[in-house]
């Protein structure tokens, strides 16, 4: 498989055409960037970290029967995935209050919710990713209602799935960030990535935060908190 030229640079990946069709190279960037941007910084091992930890929590997906774009790990920072176009909402899935939630509808961070609660956000960095409905996303386009309820579905399915994976190593899934995307032929595949740049995971005892609510709100070596969840998860760094 040979990289080709770049299709598209995002805060946290690059993406590469190669020269199989349907077929794109996904590169993983050690930068940082939080607020929509305002906050940003290279921490180098973070690429690395991410793309470890996305590959392996795919591959486990793919073991309970949940397809993504994900088709292999190249390198520590690099892999192949296929080649969907992106639906611009942003499934956030929530088990316990934090974040925006949390200061959005004044919650204690850290409340366990009595019900997961699935939410869509715009994907669109000139408006700051805003919060919108079923309504906003029929009149904006984005998806089919059949598409949206197969969306909150695969959604709860995943949460379902990481839930018990990151209990077996001790640590608690507060919430954490989706993307889908379209096949040539309509279908719906998970996309994008999953990672502690995109969930926040707490140690299950400590509540220790190791997600990128460490760099968020400077509270340490971020790639300390990535680096034990990769080990926790049974990643082991070449
Ligand atoms: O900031 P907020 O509380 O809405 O984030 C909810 C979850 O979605 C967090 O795990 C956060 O890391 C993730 N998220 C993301 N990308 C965004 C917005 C939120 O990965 N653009």
């Amino acid at each position: 498989m040979e990289k080709g030229q770049m299709l598209y640079e995002g805060k946290a990946k690059r993406l590469y055409s190669t020269n199989e069709e349907g077929i794109l190279w996904l590169e993983y960037k050690d930068s940082a960037t939080a607020f929509n941007g305002e906050k940003k910084a290279t921490i180098e091992g973070k690429g690395q970290l991410n793309n470890l930890i996305t590959s392996l929590l795919f591959e486990r997906l793919k073991e309970e029967g949940i397809d993504s774009h994900f088709i292999e790990k190249l390198s520590d920072h690099e892999q192949l995935v296929r080649h969907v176009e992106i639906i611009p909402i942003e499934v956030v899935v929530r088990n316990t209050a934090a974040g925006t939630l949390a200061k959005r509808i004044g919650l204690k961070e850290g409340l366990r919710l009595k019900h997961t609660i699935v939410e869509w956000y715009y994907k669109d960095d000139d408006l700051g990713d805003p919060l919108i409905n079923e309504d906003h996303i029929s009149l904006l386009g984005l998806a089919e209602p059949e598409e949206l309820t197969l969306l909150k579905e695969k959604a709860l399915e995943i949460n379902r799935v990481l839930t018990q994976f990151f209990q077996q190593i001790e640590v608690d899934l507060i919430d954490f960030k989706l993307e889908f995307g379209r096949d040539k032929d309509g279908s719906i595949l998970l996309a994008d990535e999953i990672s502690p740049d995109t969930c926040r995971l707490w140690d299950s005892k400590t509540k220790q935060k190791l997600d990128k609510d460490v760099f968020r709100r400077d509270l340490g070596s971020l790639t300390d908190a990535y680096q034990t969840v990769f080990t926790r998860l049974g990643g082991v760094s070449s």
